[in-house]
């Protein structure tokens, strides 16, 4: 098979779905946190999805349940359309296809294995060796070289503590190649290395994108890094996908004001008034009512959303489909805006007369009038 042919066939075989799923912790006062609450996400073989938001919105676990290792207590994970199987068996065969890589390097591997020994394992946890007609020590080299790591011999026998951090990343990211998966989902793969070394990991998920077709998860509180890798991102608030669409679309015209709050801080966005979001995010055990964002929303506290400001505080928006295609907002005034601009297209398709109202995507003051 040609490397183009695999690389069509990962993309449409390998699709892995959250689909409204809840995830709940019980905190040690007794009181339930709610870290996922109805989140939906699509990543397919082949394309690089980013997800991202500030601390605490919940991307890690949701990684973590794309893998099995959080369990639902509503909602479903769902590879190549069936629902995940929980039992050892079942993820054991989900895993072989879907790698985690973790949010911190050090942590993640264990001090006391050799680089060789950490690579190795999960080739000897799936048997993979007997299956691929080749010696360990052989696939062993060429996940790492895959890594980027060469000569790869040289690091066989070396422990965690002898490795740079862009070195143990990458010795990570060289574990999950090895049982060639289809998807792999990588939790802040570079938010601890230096500048150069980013780069280069980041170019590194490209080309395994490229060469092996292979789908990538991009956990991430960096809009400047998803802007550089990923096809389609996703936004996650407390809990919850509130924006999501191709990159470029989400990142040249953000519709959620928490979107457009996060980009403007961003340092590549010259140009941008940057704002800044009052205070932190709210803690899980207790999600606001209405639009979970309303404590916080900048047009909600200027006034540009007064018009809806009701239902930004009491109505419950609308849960995002996983729609791999659209640009899609979950935001009381951008519902508001598209309705006016639905309203004002279909009176100029059925008036005679040319349209009068302003050209803009509507104001706060017009779009709430469609809201009661
Ligand atoms: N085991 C746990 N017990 C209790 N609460 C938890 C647990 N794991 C996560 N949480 C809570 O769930 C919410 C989401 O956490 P999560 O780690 O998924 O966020 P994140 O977006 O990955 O943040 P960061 O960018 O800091 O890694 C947080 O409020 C966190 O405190
Ligand atoms: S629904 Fe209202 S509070 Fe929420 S983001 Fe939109 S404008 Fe802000
Ligand atoms: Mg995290």
């Amino acid at each position: 098979m040609t490397a183009a042919e695999k690389k069509a066939e990962q993309s449409t075989r390998a699709e892995l779905s959250a689909e409204g799923v809840r995830v709940e912790f019980t905190t040690r006062a007794g009181r339930v946190a709610r870290a996922l609450d109805g989140a939906n996400l699509l990543v397919r073989g082949g394309e690089v999805v980013a997800l991202v938001g500030e601390s605490g919105s919940g991307k890690t676990t949701l990684a973590r349940t794309l893998v099995g290792l959080a369990e639902p207590v509503a909602g479903e994970i769902r590879w190549q359309g069936s629902p995940m199987k929980r039992s050892g068996r079942g993820l054991k065969a989900l895993r072989r296809h879907v790698q985690l890589v973790l949010q911190d390097p050090a942590g993640a591997l264990n001090p006391r294995q050799t680089v060789y020994e950490s690579v190795a394992e999960g080739l000897r946890v799936h048997h993979l060796v007997a299956k691929s007609g080749r010696t360990e020590t052989e696939l062993v080299a060429e996940a790492l070289a895959s890594a980027g790591l060469r000569p790869p011999e040289t690091l066989f026998l070396r422990y965690p503590h002898e490795l740079s951090g862009g070195q143990r990343q990458r010795v990570l990211i060289a574990g999950a190649l090895a049982v060639q998966p289809q998807l792999l989902i990588a939790d802040e793969p570079v938010s601890s290395l230096d500048a150069s070394i980013r780069g280069e990991i980041l170019a590194l998920l490209l080309k395994l994108r490229e060469e092996l077709g292979l789908g990538v998860l991009v956990v991430t509180h960096d809009l400047g890094l998803a802007w550089n890798i990923a096809d389609r991102i996703a936004v996650m608030y407390l809990g919850r996908v509130v924006e999501a669409g191709p990159t470029e679309e989400v990142l040249t015209s953000p519709q959620h004001p928490y979107t457009q709050a996060l980009l403007s801080v961003v340092p590549e966005m010259t140009g941008l008034e940057p704002i800044v979001l009052r205070g932190e995010i709210p803690d899980p055990t207790r999600i606001p009512s209405g639009c979970r964002f309303h404590p916080r929303c900048p047009a909600l506290a200027s006034g540009a959303a007064e018009a809806v400001a009701d239902a930004c505080r009491g109505r419950s928006l609308e849960i995002l489909p996983a729609d791999p295609e659209g640009h899609r907002s979950a935001c009381h005034l951008v519902a508001a805006r598209e309705r006016v601009v639905a309203r004002r297209d279909g009176s100029s398709l059925t008036s005679s007369r040319p349209a009068t109202s302003s050209t803009g995507a509507g104001s706060a003051a017009e779009a709430g009038g469609g809201t009661s």
